[in-house]
């Protein structure tokens, strides 16, 4: 089993159904509400998790009822929350998710989430450094992504960052990580002068840029490749970016090669977009090897 540390946020998404988005002044009936468990680090760590994996979560969630809430869902889902601290201070992260059109927008609200520093990720040090990989998003304070840049680095685990909502990001955070994961539009953010072919040939196998339902394209280091996704009926794709972080992070750990895992990765995906929520539809590892 493969051990995985998952440094990130926490949140609760409160999510709505409608049957267009709002213009800007207008008001519009909308047809559902659901709050559900979600935060990119948390639906990456209960993905992993379902794959098989044991994981760790290095996060923060509020003193409120949200935190209680989340942090039953990890226990539920086998997801260890020794670090998972409720800070008295703030209340929970929250998104606040418009489903319309078979497409989600999203704005999150930090708040716990705004304390996992450095400072408190010091505490998991012994953890991560016996994990096989560590997985980090953008929903945390930037100093945190590179201060465990530098950690992984120095302790030799492998980092794997999915530099989502789009920021900017230094070089040395770039070399130290061992994959990096944005959709298109973060990969513009951050090779913002350079054509993303260009960029995908400067990181091969480190580099793989998420296109939703057309694949995932990387560099082989003699060719680009497009691993393309698996076709499905979508009902919610919240979370299946996070999805296939996870179950990528999963295989690669597991010694799958980088396509073979890029491929596992997208099935995994697929299938959690077949349900409402963002891990509402998170495959197990039997669904996703008796789907292959
Ligand atoms: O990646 C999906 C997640 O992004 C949602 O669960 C929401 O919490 C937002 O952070």
């Amino acid at each position: 089993m493969v051990k995985i540390t998952v440094i990130g946020s926490s949140s609760m998404d409160l999510v709505v159904s409608a049957s267009k988005r709002p213009n800007k002044g207008e008001t519009i009936l909308g047809e559902s509400f659901k709050t559900v468990p979600g935060g990119k680090g948390a639906n990456q760590a209960v993905a992993a998790a379902r794959l098989g994996a044991e994981v760790y979560m290095v996060g923060c969630v509020g003193g409120d009822g949200f935190g209680e809430e989340i942090v039953n869902n990890f226990q539920k889902n086998r997801v260890v929350t020794t670090y998972v601290e409720p800070v008295t201070h703030s209340e929970t992260g929250t998104a606040h998710i418009t489903l319309a059109d078979g497409d989600n927008s999203i704005i999150v609200v930090k708040g716990a989430n705004n304390f996992v520093t450095p400072d408190f990720v010091q505490k998991a040090l012994d953890v991560i450094g016996e994990s096989d990989i560590v997985l980090i998003q953008h929903e945390i304070p930037e100093e945190t992504v590179d201060y465990v840049a530098d950690i992984c680095f120095q302790k030799a685990v492998p980092l794997l960052l999915n530099p989502a909502p789009a920021r900017p990001i230094s070089q040395k955070v770039i070399e130290r990580a061992a994959y990096i994961t944005p959709n298109e539009l973060e990969a513009s953010v951050l090779f913002q002068n350079k054509d993303i072919h260009e960029a995908l040939k400067e990181y091969p196998n480190k580099l793989l840029v998420t296109e939703g339902k057309n694949g995932v394209r990387y560099h082989n280091g003699e060719k680009e490749v497009l691993v393309p996704a698996y076709p499905v009926e979508a009902v919610d794709t919240t979370g299946a970016g996070d999805t296939f972080n996870a179950a990528f992070a999963v295989a690669v750990a597991e010694g799958k090669s980088i396509e073979d895992s890029i491929r596992f990765a997208n099935r995994a995906a697929s299938l959690s977009v077949t349900k409402f929520g963002a891990q509402g539809g998170m495959p197990t590892r039997a669904e996703v090897e008796g789907s292959l």
